[in-house]
């Protein structure tokens, strides 16, 4: 009997989660270290998903986990309402920094989802403020993943994740997603078709008409649907769009904010900025649950104007925790010091060169990547979707490196400090696993 082993798995209702397939074959991980998790058997897996995508420079960074540890025996908690304490001033000043000053204020949550939740609550009562209370509309986007508070759900376009709960919010539409392998197929980086969808803003705006639609939400590379990257040109459009119809746009950077591109932010590789970022995730590398909206100055100055008193009724017990300000600014410094930002510019290439090297494997019908993020799409086992990937996700785990699937995309985002060899590993790996698969 393996003493790590839990004595008994049927408590746990685990999130996202084939329960009772997981709970008769676990895969259960008990330490990890820079690239690598150990799990229960003692074996080492290559973490080729950084988490979930939450891990950018490594596990058990030295800087990050020494800044918590000393957190937590000098200020356990401190309340934000009302309260303050300095770390959450200086994470705030030192986030505006790595901006580059494009946005003026953040927001803090404790997840991507309440960033998301948080955001959309803002777009709103932002209009209002400004004597635009009309503007109540929502627009999401088809196969985008804005998390799971109701909100994100709403605006989001994951079926599977939707169907059971309800109505959902009000006054919610979406855009067409972007997806088209018969066009798109095989490209690197931004493929070439596409641009068009943006305009699909235009056909919205002339169904509600502009003055009822508050804000505009998408992630720049969708990549909880299985890594889609946006046709060049689309950010851009959908950016003229807004301005010109007065609506916000809002990125939800929770994947691709801290480096998954190798830039800071999604905006700052495709050149385009939003009124509103919602991050979490990589932020406190994974180490504290944090999320955090980024808004430029404009919108939070408009509830500035409000008679004296609170200007923004909303908030989370853990907003600015102490310890996740810790990591947080750890994971800022690692972040500079350690050049982790110019290792994954580094890597990219050849990262997306062995993406490539999957050409023609069985059942391979699309391989597409930005930065260091990458999907590999399956063709489905005839009447059961999805099924295929997730042979793929268990096989690979047993070889040795941990993947992500979602439907029949294999999506790997590995954290940000890997090397050559790590790559090598990774994809040598992951060949074996296709060349075997059903
Ligand atoms: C783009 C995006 N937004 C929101 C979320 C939700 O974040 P969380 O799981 O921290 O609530 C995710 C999670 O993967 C995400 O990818």
């Amino acid at each position: 009997m393996n003493e790590n082993r839990p004595g008994s798995m049927s408590a746990f209702w685990m999130p996202f989660t084939n329960n009772r397939d997981f709970k008769a074959n676990p895969r259960l991980l008990v330490s990890a270290e820079g690239m690598y998790y150990k799990d229960v058997d003692g074996n080492s897996v290559l973490d080729g998903t950084a988490g979930l995508w939450c891990v950018p420079c490594g596990h058990a960074q030295p800087r990050i986990t020494a800044a918590v540890s000393e957190m937590v025996g000098q200020l356990d908690f401190a309340p934000t309402f009302q309260m303050g304490h300095p770390a959450a001033f200086d994470l705030a000043e030192q986030l505006m920094d790595y901006t580059g000053h494009k946005f003026g204020h953040v927001f803090y949550t404790n997840s991507g989802s309440e960033a998301v939740d948080t955001a959309l609550k803002m777009a709103l009562a932002y209009h209002r403020a400004r004597g635009e209370g009309g503007r109540t509309r929502l627009i999401g986007r088809e196969r985008g993943y804005h998390g799971v508070g109701f909100g994100g759900l709403s605006v989001g376009g994951i079926g599977n994740n939707r169907k059971s709960f309800g109505p959902l919010l009000p006054g919610v539409d979406h855009l067409p997603h972007t997806h088209n392998l018969a066009k798109n197929a095989y490209s690197r980086g931004e493929p070439d078709h596409g641009v068009e969808l943006a305009d699909e803003l235009e056909r919205l705006v002339t169904l509600h008409d502009a003055s009822t639609i508050a804000a505009v939400i998408v992630e720049p590379v969708a990549g909880s649907t299985g890594v889609l990257v946006p046709p060049k040109g689309y950010l851009k459009r959908l950016r003229e769009l807004c301005d010109k119809h007065g609506i916000l746009l809002i990125f939800d950077e929770v994947i691709t904010g801290f480096g998954r591109l190798a830039t800071p932010f999604a905006s700052d590789y495709f050149g385009v900025e939003p009124d509103m970022m919602t991050t979490a995730k990589g932020l406190t590398n994974g180490v504290v649950p944090m999320g955090a909206v980024f808004s430029k100055a404009h919108i939070h100055d408009a509830f500035m104007d409000a008679p004296a008193g609170i200007e923004l009724f909303h908030g989370y017990t853990y907003s600015g925790h102490p310890l996740a300000c810790a990591a947080a600014i750890a994971t800022l410094e690692v972040f500079r010091e350690q050049g982790v930002l110019e290792n994954a510019k580094e890597m990219q290439a050849y990262f997306e060169d062995a993406l490539h090297s999957l050409r023609g494997l069985p059942h391979v019908i699309d391989l597409r990547s930005i930065g260091l993020v990458a999907g590999i799409e399956l063709a489905p086992i005839a009447g059961k979707p999805g099924a295929r990937a997730f042979q793929a996700f268990k096989q690979a785990f047993a070889d040795g490196i941990l993947i992500r699937v979602t439907g029949d995309i294999i999506a790997l985002s590995p954290p940000l400090v890997l090397n050559k060899q790590h790559i090598d590993e990774l994809f040598g790996k992951l060949a074996n696993v296709l060349k075997n698969l059903d």
